[in-house]
């Protein structure tokens, strides 16, 4: 449970929402056991035929809590919130839907690769800024996101690591379609009552099939990258960008080799 995930279901669509505006959304450890609970939840609930994931008050996710990327680079914890939420969504047998408003950072635009539709309001900004923090790619998106979308693309996100607009992302196919902010939940909840209506099995198993050669891969691939990432966190080029965060000024990596 987490008072900054809003879970409601609407008749066969389990809506999930992130709900933590004043920190666009970040999300926390408590935050990724609770989406991860109420997705095993929704996969178990023969009721539940599509889900959708969003952010509330105007982002979808500024990406995983800062704060606590450096609290987990000084403990010994053995589990990372993040990839376990990510152990349930990339083989997540239901379809999902990301309806991305705003901000989606780092997991916040990882995470929709794994999603089946992707639906972007005009005001949306993708980025993964993990060679800006010193980090290495996440989500299984180092073998993911160029399956995806081509390796000039995927290099255009990873290694520039800049803001990319929802028009840049619709071009490279990285989302289905860029709406206006007010038509963006009504195109995810049409999209997900289709689904509803049709036959539950074999959409279950046309996703199984299209994404049976990517899936034991991606998750591989996550596995290698959380090992890295894990030790990176405790780099001090990581370090200094997470610092330079949380001071509100910029990195300094002249020092650096
Ligand atoms: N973790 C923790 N707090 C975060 C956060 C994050 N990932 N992203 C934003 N916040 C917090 C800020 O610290 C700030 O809190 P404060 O008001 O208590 O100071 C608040 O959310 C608003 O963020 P702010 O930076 O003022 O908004 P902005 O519109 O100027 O910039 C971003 C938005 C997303 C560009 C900027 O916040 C940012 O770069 N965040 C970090 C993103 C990131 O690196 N995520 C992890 C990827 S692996």
């Amino acid at each position: 449970m987490s008072d900054y995930i809003n879970i409601e279901k609407t008749e066969s669509v389990l809506k999930i929402g992130f709900n933590r505006p004043d920190k666009k959304n970040a999300l926390n450890g408590a935050m990724y056991f609770a989406v991860r609970d109420a997705l095993i939840a929704g996969g178990d609930d023969p009721n539940v035929r599509a889900v959708i994931i969003y952010g509330a008050g105007g982002d979808f996710t500024a990406g995983n809590d800062l704060k606590e990327f450096l609290e987990f680079a000084s403990s010994n914890q053995e589990t990372f919130p993040a990839k376990e939420f990510l152990d349930v969504l990339i083989p997540y047998s239901k379809p999902v839907i990301a309806a991305v408003d705003g901000l989606a950072v780092g997991i916040g635009a990882t995470m929709t690769i794994h999603c089946d539709l992707v639906y972007a309001s005009e005001e949306t900004r993708f980025q993964m800024p993990f060679v800006n923090l010193g980090l290495n790619p996440e989500a299984g998106s180092s073998f993911a996101l160029p399956q995806l979308i081509g390796y000039h693309n995927a290099a255009e996100i990873i290694l520039l690591g800049g803001m990319v607009t929802a028009k840049r992302a619709y071009e490279m196919g990285f989302v289905n379609a860029v709406v206006k902010q007010s038509e963006l939940m009504d195109t995810a909840m049409n999209a997900a009552q289709r689904i509803a209506e049709l036959p539950p099995t074999p959409i279950r198993l046309a996703k199984s099939m299209m994404k049976k050669h990517f899936t034991d891969k991606i998750m591989e691939t996550n596995e290698k990258e959380f090992r890295s990432f894990v030790g990176r966190l405790s780099s001090s080029e990581a370090g200094e960008a997470v610092q330079a965060f949380m001071e509100k000024r910029k990195p300094d990596f002249s020092q650096f080799e």
